[in-house]
Protein backbone atom coordinates (compact mmCIF):
# COMPACT_ATOMS: atom_id res chain seq x y z
CA UNK A 1 0.00 0.00 0.00
CA UNK A 2 1.43 3.43 -1.00
CA UNK A 3 -0.18 7.07 -0.29
CA UNK A 4 0.99 8.50 -3.92
CA UNK A 5 2.73 11.01 -1.69
CA UNK A 6 6.51 11.48 -2.93
CA UNK A 7 9.08 11.24 -0.37
CA UNK A 8 10.09 15.17 0.15
CA UNK A 9 6.71 16.83 0.19
CA UNK A 10 4.35 17.27 3.14
CA UNK A 11 2.74 14.38 4.70
CA UNK A 12 1.36 15.74 8.01
CA UNK A 13 0.95 19.03 10.01
CA UNK A 14 1.14 19.58 14.06
CA UNK A 15 0.16 22.86 14.02
CA UNK A 16 1.92 25.35 12.41
CA UNK A 17 4.97 22.40 12.25
CA UNK A 18 4.66 20.76 8.37
CA UNK A 19 6.11 17.51 8.12
CA UNK A 20 7.76 15.60 5.47
CA UNK A 21 7.89 12.12 7.23
CA UNK A 22 4.59 10.00 8.76
CA UNK A 23 7.15 8.70 11.65
CA UNK A 24 8.44 10.10 14.46
CA UNK A 25 10.78 8.88 17.05
CA UNK A 26 9.33 8.66 20.38
CA UNK A 27 10.61 9.81 23.55
CA UNK A 28 12.94 7.80 25.66
CA UNK A 29 14.84 8.57 28.74
CA UNK A 30 18.12 7.00 28.26
CA UNK A 31 17.84 6.33 24.75
CA UNK A 32 17.13 9.80 22.88
CA UNK A 33 20.37 11.78 23.78
CA UNK A 34 22.53 14.44 21.23
CA UNK A 35 24.12 11.75 19.86
CA UNK A 36 21.30 9.36 19.05
CA UNK A 37 19.42 12.17 17.77
CA UNK A 38 22.58 12.99 15.33
CA UNK A 39 22.55 10.04 14.56
CA UNK A 40 19.02 9.01 13.58
CA UNK A 41 19.25 12.70 11.58
CA UNK A 42 22.54 10.94 9.44
CA UNK A 43 20.15 8.82 7.47
CA UNK A 44 16.82 10.71 7.94
CA UNK A 45 16.32 14.43 7.18
CA UNK A 46 12.78 14.37 7.82
CA UNK A 47 11.37 12.92 10.91
CA UNK A 48 10.21 14.38 14.02
CA UNK A 49 12.68 13.64 16.74
CA UNK A 50 12.39 13.64 20.42
CA UNK A 51 14.56 14.24 23.64
CA UNK A 52 14.18 12.41 26.77
CA UNK A 53 11.42 13.43 29.05
CA UNK A 54 12.99 17.05 30.66
CA UNK A 55 11.33 17.74 34.39
CA UNK A 56 10.24 21.14 33.76
CA UNK A 57 10.67 22.08 37.54
CA UNK A 58 14.17 20.36 37.54
CA UNK A 59 15.34 22.08 34.71
CA UNK A 60 13.88 25.99 36.02
CA UNK A 61 15.59 25.06 39.00
CA UNK A 62 19.06 24.54 37.37
CA UNK A 63 19.69 21.14 37.28
CA UNK A 64 22.88 19.83 35.14
CA UNK A 65 21.38 16.56 34.18
CA UNK A 66 17.80 18.55 32.82
CA UNK A 67 19.87 21.03 31.10
CA UNK A 68 21.94 18.51 29.45
CA UNK A 69 18.63 16.04 28.30
CA UNK A 70 17.41 19.92 26.94
CA UNK A 71 20.35 20.89 24.82
CA UNK A 72 19.30 20.75 21.18
CA UNK A 73 21.64 21.32 18.37
CA UNK A 74 20.29 23.06 14.77
CA UNK A 75 20.93 19.86 12.71
CA UNK A 76 18.50 18.18 14.98
CA UNK A 77 15.31 20.31 14.06
CA UNK A 78 12.72 19.21 13.91
CA UNK A 79 12.69 18.42 17.57
CA UNK A 80 10.41 17.99 20.26
CA UNK A 81 11.03 18.65 23.75
CA UNK A 82 9.56 16.82 26.32
CA UNK A 83 8.50 18.11 29.70
CA UNK A 84 6.98 16.25 32.70
CA UNK A 85 5.38 17.99 35.92
CA UNK A 86 2.29 18.79 37.35
CA UNK A 87 2.69 22.24 37.92
CA UNK A 88 0.50 24.71 35.45
CA UNK A 89 3.45 27.76 36.53
CA UNK A 90 6.37 25.18 36.25
CA UNK A 91 5.02 23.99 33.01
CA UNK A 92 4.57 27.16 31.20
CA UNK A 93 8.00 28.79 31.96
CA UNK A 94 9.58 25.37 31.39
CA UNK A 95 7.83 25.40 28.04
CA UNK A 96 8.81 28.89 26.91
CA UNK A 97 12.27 28.04 28.22
CA UNK A 98 11.87 24.85 26.07
CA UNK A 99 10.75 27.62 22.78
CA UNK A 100 12.91 29.99 23.29
CA UNK A 101 15.93 27.14 23.61
CA UNK A 102 14.76 25.92 19.76
CA UNK A 103 12.13 23.49 20.07
CA UNK A 104 9.98 22.86 16.94
CA UNK A 105 7.58 21.32 19.26
CA UNK A 106 6.70 20.76 23.29
CA UNK A 107 5.26 17.83 24.08
CA UNK A 108 4.02 17.12 27.60
CA UNK A 109 4.53 13.55 29.31
CA UNK A 110 1.22 11.73 30.84
CA UNK A 111 2.71 8.21 30.27
CA UNK A 112 5.91 7.72 32.30
CA UNK A 113 5.34 4.51 34.49
CA UNK A 114 8.41 4.77 36.64
CA UNK A 115 7.68 4.56 39.88
CA UNK A 116 9.86 7.94 41.10
CA UNK A 117 8.32 10.17 38.61
CA UNK A 118 4.66 8.44 39.06
CA UNK A 119 4.85 9.14 43.27
CA UNK A 120 5.98 13.00 42.62
CA UNK A 121 2.55 13.00 40.63
CA UNK A 122 4.21 13.60 37.07
CA UNK A 123 3.49 11.08 34.03
CA UNK A 124 1.65 8.06 34.40
CA UNK A 125 0.01 9.54 37.63
CA UNK A 126 -2.07 12.28 35.42
CA UNK A 127 -3.95 9.40 34.19
CA UNK A 128 -5.34 9.02 37.56
CA UNK A 129 -6.81 12.38 37.50
CA UNK A 130 -8.30 14.14 34.35
CA UNK A 131 -10.11 17.17 36.40
CA UNK A 132 -6.50 18.06 37.21
CA UNK A 133 -5.08 18.64 33.31
CA UNK A 134 -6.61 21.12 31.90
CA UNK A 135 -5.33 23.98 34.16
CA UNK A 136 -1.75 22.48 32.83
CA UNK A 137 -2.54 22.39 29.45
CA UNK A 138 -3.72 25.73 29.34
CA UNK A 139 -0.72 27.18 30.67
CA UNK A 140 1.61 25.50 28.28
CA UNK A 141 -0.88 26.43 24.81
CA UNK A 142 -0.71 29.98 26.30
CA UNK A 143 3.35 30.48 27.58
CA UNK A 144 4.19 28.96 23.50
CA UNK A 145 3.50 29.54 19.92
CA UNK A 146 5.25 26.71 18.48
CA UNK A 147 2.85 23.47 18.33
CA UNK A 148 1.99 21.87 21.68
CA UNK A 149 1.38 18.16 22.23
CA UNK A 150 0.27 15.62 24.78
CA UNK A 151 1.63 11.88 25.08
CA UNK A 152 -0.68 9.56 27.07
CA UNK A 153 -1.48 5.96 27.25
CA UNK A 154 -4.43 4.82 27.03
CA UNK A 155 -5.45 4.70 30.73
CA UNK A 156 -3.96 3.92 34.30
CA UNK A 157 -5.33 0.13 34.19
CA UNK A 158 -8.20 -1.31 32.70
CA UNK A 159 -10.70 -0.16 35.36
CA UNK A 160 -9.72 3.75 34.42
CA UNK A 161 -9.75 4.27 30.80
CA UNK A 162 -8.67 7.67 30.88
CA UNK A 163 -6.83 8.45 27.85
CA UNK A 164 -9.99 9.27 25.57
CA UNK A 165 -11.23 11.41 28.38
CA UNK A 166 -7.86 13.11 28.48
CA UNK A 167 -6.83 13.66 24.88
CA UNK A 168 -10.53 15.27 24.58
CA UNK A 169 -9.49 17.88 27.01
CA UNK A 170 -5.78 18.24 25.28
CA UNK A 171 -7.80 19.16 22.19
CA UNK A 172 -10.21 21.45 24.34
CA UNK A 173 -7.20 23.19 25.76
CA UNK A 174 -5.55 23.64 22.23
CA UNK A 175 -2.93 20.73 22.25
CA UNK A 176 -2.27 19.95 18.10
CA UNK A 177 -1.88 16.77 18.01
CA UNK A 178 -1.93 13.42 21.13
CA UNK A 179 0.31 10.57 21.06
CA UNK A 180 -1.24 7.42 22.32
CA UNK A 181 0.73 4.84 23.55
CA UNK A 182 -1.96 1.43 23.17
CA UNK A 183 -1.03 0.49 26.49
CA UNK A 184 -2.00 1.27 30.24
CA UNK A 185 0.28 2.55 33.08
CA UNK A 186 -0.02 -0.65 35.10
CA UNK A 187 0.92 -2.58 32.13
CA UNK A 188 4.08 -0.93 31.34
CA UNK A 189 6.05 -2.04 28.59
CA UNK A 190 4.34 -5.76 28.70
CA UNK A 191 1.68 -7.54 26.77
CA UNK A 192 1.12 -5.82 23.22
CA UNK A 193 -0.54 -2.61 22.55
CA UNK A 194 -4.50 -2.18 21.90
CA UNK A 195 -4.19 -0.37 18.48
CA UNK A 196 -8.07 -0.38 18.99
CA UNK A 197 -8.04 1.64 21.84
CA UNK A 198 -5.62 3.96 19.83
CA UNK A 199 -8.32 4.00 16.87
CA UNK A 200 -11.22 4.74 19.02
CA UNK A 201 -9.67 7.69 20.48
CA UNK A 202 -8.50 8.83 17.25
CA UNK A 203 -11.66 8.55 15.38
CA UNK A 204 -13.07 11.10 18.70
CA UNK A 205 -10.95 13.86 18.10
CA UNK A 206 -10.27 16.21 15.48
CA UNK A 207 -6.57 17.14 16.06
CA UNK A 208 -3.62 14.78 14.37
CA UNK A 209 -3.41 11.60 16.44
CA UNK A 210 -0.05 9.49 16.57
CA UNK A 211 0.15 6.29 17.15
CA UNK A 212 2.03 4.44 18.98
CA UNK A 213 3.40 1.09 20.73
CA UNK A 214 4.92 -2.13 18.99
CA UNK A 215 5.92 -0.67 15.64
CA UNK A 216 9.53 -2.66 14.75
CA UNK A 217 9.54 -3.05 11.10
CA UNK A 218 7.80 -0.64 8.27
CA UNK A 219 5.41 -3.52 7.74
CA UNK A 220 4.26 -3.03 11.30
CA UNK A 221 4.02 0.91 10.44
CA UNK A 222 1.86 0.38 7.73
CA UNK A 223 -0.40 -2.18 8.99
CA UNK A 224 -1.35 0.12 12.07
CA UNK A 225 -1.64 3.24 10.51
CA UNK A 226 -4.08 1.36 8.47
CA UNK A 227 -6.33 -0.74 10.80
CA UNK A 228 -6.19 2.69 13.03
CA UNK A 229 -6.43 5.50 10.72
CA UNK A 230 -3.86 7.68 12.80
CA UNK A 231 -2.41 10.77 11.21
CA UNK A 232 1.54 9.40 11.86
CA UNK A 233 3.15 6.69 14.41
CA UNK A 234 6.29 6.92 16.44
CA UNK A 235 9.06 4.29 17.62
CA UNK A 236 10.21 3.93 20.29
CA UNK A 237 12.31 0.44 21.07
CA UNK A 238 12.49 -0.86 17.17
CA UNK A 239 14.07 2.45 17.04
CA UNK A 240 17.03 1.25 19.78
CA UNK A 241 20.79 0.42 17.66
CA UNK A 242 18.30 0.94 14.55
CA UNK A 243 18.65 4.29 13.25
CA UNK A 244 17.66 2.91 10.27
CA UNK A 245 13.71 2.32 10.92
CA UNK A 246 12.61 5.98 10.20
CA UNK A 247 13.73 6.60 6.73
CA UNK A 248 12.41 2.84 5.91
CA UNK A 249 9.31 2.85 7.43
CA UNK A 250 8.71 6.11 5.78
CA UNK A 251 9.51 5.57 2.59
CA UNK A 252 7.77 1.88 2.86
CA UNK A 253 4.61 3.78 4.24
CA UNK A 254 4.71 6.59 0.80
CA UNK A 255 5.61 3.93 -1.70
CA UNK A 256 5.16 0.79 -1.04
CA UNK A 257 9.14 0.35 -1.69
CA UNK A 258 11.31 -1.64 0.89
CA UNK A 259 14.29 -0.15 1.08
CA UNK A 260 17.05 -2.59 2.18
CA UNK A 261 18.30 -3.58 5.92
CA UNK A 262 21.76 -1.92 6.57
CA UNK A 263 24.93 -4.95 5.73
CA UNK A 264 26.24 -5.21 9.08
CA UNK A 265 29.20 -3.26 8.03
CA UNK A 266 26.96 -0.64 8.03
CA UNK A 267 25.55 -1.52 11.86
CA UNK A 268 29.05 -1.79 12.83
CA UNK A 269 30.51 1.61 11.88
CA UNK A 270 27.32 3.28 12.71
CA UNK A 271 27.60 1.80 16.44
CA UNK A 272 31.09 2.81 16.29
CA UNK A 273 30.26 6.65 15.33
CA UNK A 274 27.32 6.60 17.79
CA UNK A 275 30.22 5.49 20.31
CA UNK A 276 32.48 8.34 19.23
CA UNK A 277 29.68 11.15 19.63
CA UNK A 278 29.06 9.68 22.81
CA UNK A 279 32.64 9.79 24.02
CA UNK A 280 32.97 13.39 22.38
CA UNK A 281 30.46 14.74 24.74
CA UNK A 282 30.88 12.83 27.92
CA UNK A 283 34.33 12.12 27.91
CA UNK A 284 35.61 8.40 27.41
CA UNK A 285 35.62 7.46 31.77
CA UNK A 286 31.68 8.08 31.18
CA UNK A 287 31.31 7.89 27.58
CA UNK A 288 32.60 4.16 27.26
CA UNK A 289 30.39 2.38 29.42
CA UNK A 290 27.20 4.50 28.19
CA UNK A 291 28.19 3.23 25.23
CA UNK A 292 27.90 -0.56 26.07
CA UNK A 293 23.80 -0.96 25.70
CA UNK A 294 24.41 0.49 22.22
CA UNK A 295 26.48 -1.20 20.79
CA UNK A 296 24.71 -4.29 22.56
CA UNK A 297 21.18 -3.05 20.83
CA UNK A 298 23.60 -2.43 16.90
CA UNK A 299 24.15 -6.15 17.06
CA UNK A 300 20.99 -7.53 18.87
CA UNK A 301 19.82 -10.70 16.84
CA UNK A 302 23.42 -11.09 14.71
CA UNK A 303 25.42 -13.96 14.94
CA UNK A 304 28.03 -15.00 17.77
CA UNK A 305 27.81 -11.39 19.73
CA UNK A 306 29.00 -12.60 22.94
CA UNK A 307 32.42 -11.99 22.56
CA UNK A 308 32.23 -8.72 21.34
CA UNK A 309 30.12 -7.71 24.12
CA UNK A 310 32.32 -9.41 26.56
CA UNK A 311 34.91 -7.13 24.79
CA UNK A 312 32.87 -3.97 24.70
CA UNK A 313 31.68 -4.06 28.63
CA UNK A 314 35.54 -4.62 29.53
CA UNK A 315 36.51 -1.55 27.56
CA UNK A 316 37.74 1.64 29.32
CA UNK A 317 38.80 3.23 25.77
CA UNK A 318 37.17 4.46 22.71
CA UNK A 319 40.53 2.61 21.54
CA UNK A 320 39.63 -0.80 23.02
CA UNK A 321 36.28 -0.46 21.25
CA UNK A 322 36.72 0.06 18.02
CA UNK A 323 39.15 -2.79 18.62
CA UNK A 324 36.30 -4.83 20.23
CA UNK A 325 34.09 -3.77 16.96
CA UNK A 326 36.97 -4.69 14.47
CA UNK A 327 37.53 -8.11 15.64
CA UNK A 328 33.75 -8.77 15.41
CA UNK A 329 33.55 -7.19 11.82
CA UNK A 330 36.49 -9.15 10.90
CA UNK A 331 35.40 -12.51 12.64
CA UNK A 332 31.90 -12.41 10.23
CA UNK A 333 32.42 -13.81 7.01
CA UNK A 334 29.09 -12.52 5.57
CA UNK A 335 28.68 -8.41 5.56
CA UNK A 336 25.16 -8.30 3.88
CA UNK A 337 23.42 -10.52 7.07
CA UNK A 338 20.94 -8.49 8.79
CA UNK A 339 20.11 -9.10 12.26
CA UNK A 340 16.20 -10.70 12.92
CA UNK A 341 13.84 -7.54 12.93
CA UNK A 342 11.32 -9.22 14.96
CA UNK A 343 13.79 -8.74 17.77
CA UNK A 344 14.32 -5.58 17.76
CA UNK A 345 12.51 -4.17 20.93
CA UNK A 346 11.64 -7.28 22.65
CA UNK A 347 14.78 -6.14 25.57
CA UNK A 348 13.55 -3.74 28.09
CA UNK A 349 15.50 -4.18 30.79
CA UNK A 350 14.00 -2.38 33.79
CA UNK A 351 17.93 -0.69 34.34
CA UNK A 352 17.13 1.53 31.34
CA UNK A 353 13.99 3.17 32.71
CA UNK A 354 15.62 5.56 34.62
CA UNK A 355 13.27 8.56 34.29
CA UNK A 356 13.92 11.54 36.13
C1 LIG B 1 13.98 2.97 27.66
C2 LIG B 1 12.69 3.72 27.46
C3 LIG B 1 12.61 5.02 27.87
C4 LIG B 1 11.41 5.73 27.67
N1 LIG B 1 11.36 7.05 28.03
C5 LIG B 1 10.25 7.78 27.75
C6 LIG B 1 10.21 9.18 27.99
O1 LIG B 1 11.18 9.79 28.44
N2 LIG B 1 9.06 9.84 27.68
C7 LIG B 1 7.96 9.20 27.14
O2 LIG B 1 6.94 9.83 26.85
N3 LIG B 1 7.97 7.86 26.91
C8 LIG B 1 9.09 7.16 27.17
N4 LIG B 1 9.14 5.84 26.84
C9 LIG B 1 7.98 5.24 26.14
C10 LIG B 1 8.13 5.35 24.62
O3 LIG B 1 8.14 6.68 24.18
C11 LIG B 1 7.01 4.60 23.89
O4 LIG B 1 5.78 5.23 24.22
C12 LIG B 1 6.90 3.14 24.30
O5 LIG B 1 8.19 2.53 24.37
C13 LIG B 1 6.02 2.35 23.30
O6 LIG B 1 6.53 2.46 22.00
P1 LIG B 1 7.44 1.28 21.34
O7 LIG B 1 6.63 0.02 21.40
O8 LIG B 1 7.67 1.76 19.92
O9 LIG B 1 8.67 1.18 22.16
C14 LIG B 1 10.30 5.12 27.05
C15 LIG B 1 10.40 3.79 26.65
C16 LIG B 1 11.58 3.09 26.83
C17 LIG B 1 11.66 1.67 26.35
Amino acid sequence: MSTGTQPGQTVVRIGSLALRSLVMLAPMAGVCDGPFKRVVRRFDTDSLLSTELVNGEAWLRGSHEMAARAVLHPDETPVALQLSGHDPDFLGRAAAKAEAEGADLVDLNLGCPAPHLVNSGNGAALLRDPAAVGPMFEAVRRAIKVPFTVKLRIGWDETLMTGMEIARIAQECGADAVWVHGRTKVQGYGGTADWEAVKAIKDALRIPVIGNGDILTPQDAVAKKAMSGVDAVAIGRGAMGNPWIFKRANHFMLTGELLPEPTLAERIETARLQCHYLIEELGERLGVPESRKHVAWYVRGLPETQPLRAAVNQAKTEAELNVALDAYLEAQPDLAVAADPALYGTLVDPKWMRYK
